[in-house]
């Protein structure tokens, strides 16, 4: 049991220290069996160790959002630019073409919805996502939330345990309840117990400080994009996460909203992997938008 009335917060990150024998170009992957090292490599791109994820499983709680009405008219024009797609099961066998190249990394969670709380209880079946073929498992958990915490981490256990036989990666998604401060602490503390029970890669935000979360996950941190920000704060987000040490997006909203989210995502694409300033990320937009 932690000593309650002594937690000290962790002070020394050694930000700008880069990890020892770091052999593989995923992070904290270099003892992972061969399957997984390859799933991993087919999402971080082995050349710069980055990722671009499209994230467009927002429907399974809010249904046919903006941007995600017709998913074969909003995203399927998108896949060729991403590097990896994020969505639910339904959405892949209804609407993703089965000769995409793409891989998949499936939101393996359900049982909530924007009209009720938060109430994660679904864990989908392992065999399911290995007919799927897919690359990886992506499981919330809500640190912190009183109601759902033990539950979720519960889900993230039992995914890990399951997809591990199999060498399938899970995603630690990190849930901010309404009550949670989006800060440092907060997120460090979130995406830290994802990886401690055993994700290998974790979804969180960008906020400040963010260097301090992704030195103390020892595993590949990559962020959500959250609400629709104009595009050129959006590259803005995207630059900054992967200076302090992101390892990719995961990102929806701000691509498939935008005015041109065939421009954005291939932005997106530069700066993350190809380290151009989000100056040069807008101008790139709005050419490609004309
Ligand atoms: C996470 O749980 C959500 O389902 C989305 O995948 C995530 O929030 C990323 O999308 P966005 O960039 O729109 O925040």
């Amino acid at each position: 049991m932690a000593d309650l009335d002594d937690l000290r917060e962790g002070a020394d990150f050694g930000l700008g220290i880069s990890r020892e024998n770091q052999c593989f170009h995923v992070k904290g992957a270099e003892n992972l069996p061969w399957g997984m090292k390859d799933r991993l490599s087919r999402i971080f791109n082995p050349k710069t160790g980055k990722a671009v994820m499209l994230a467009f499983d927002h429907g399974f709680i809010m249904g046919p959002t903006s941007g995600l009405e017709r998913i074969d008219l909003n995203i399927v024009p998108l896949i060729e630019y991403a590097d990896c797609l994020m969505c639910t099961r339904g959405i892949l066998q209804s609407t993703i073409p089965a000769n995409t190249t793409k891989p998949i990394c499936l939101r393996s969670d359900a049982g909530t919805s924007i009209l009720t709380d938060l109430n994660d209880n679904v864990l989908i079946d392992i065999e399911d996502a290995i007919r799927m073929n897919v690359s990886a498992m992506a499981v919330m958990l809500a640190i912190g939330d009183d109601a759902h915490e033990a539950k979720t981490v519960a889900n993230l256990y039992k995914a890990v345990d399951k997809a591990s036989r199999y060498n399938i990666p899970v995603m630690g998604v990190t849930a901010v309840g309404k009550q949670m401060a989006r800060d440092a602490r907060y997120f460090g503390l979130a995406s830290r117990i994802c990886a401690e029970n055993g994700a290998t890669i974790v979804k969180t935000y960008y906020c400040e400080g963010f260097e301090k979360v992704a030195a103390a996950c020892p595993v590949p941190v990559v962020i959500a994009g959250g609400k629709k920000l104009p595009e050129k704060e959006a590259l803005e987000l995207c630059y900054n996460a992967i200076n302090d040490g992101a390892a990719g997006v995961d990102m929806g909203r701000n691509v498939f909203q935008s005015t041109s989210p065939v421009a954005m995502i291939q932005a997106v694409h530069a700066v993350v992997h190809q380290g151009i300033t989000p100056d040069q990320g807008y101008e790139l937009f709005c050419d490609l938008a004309k």
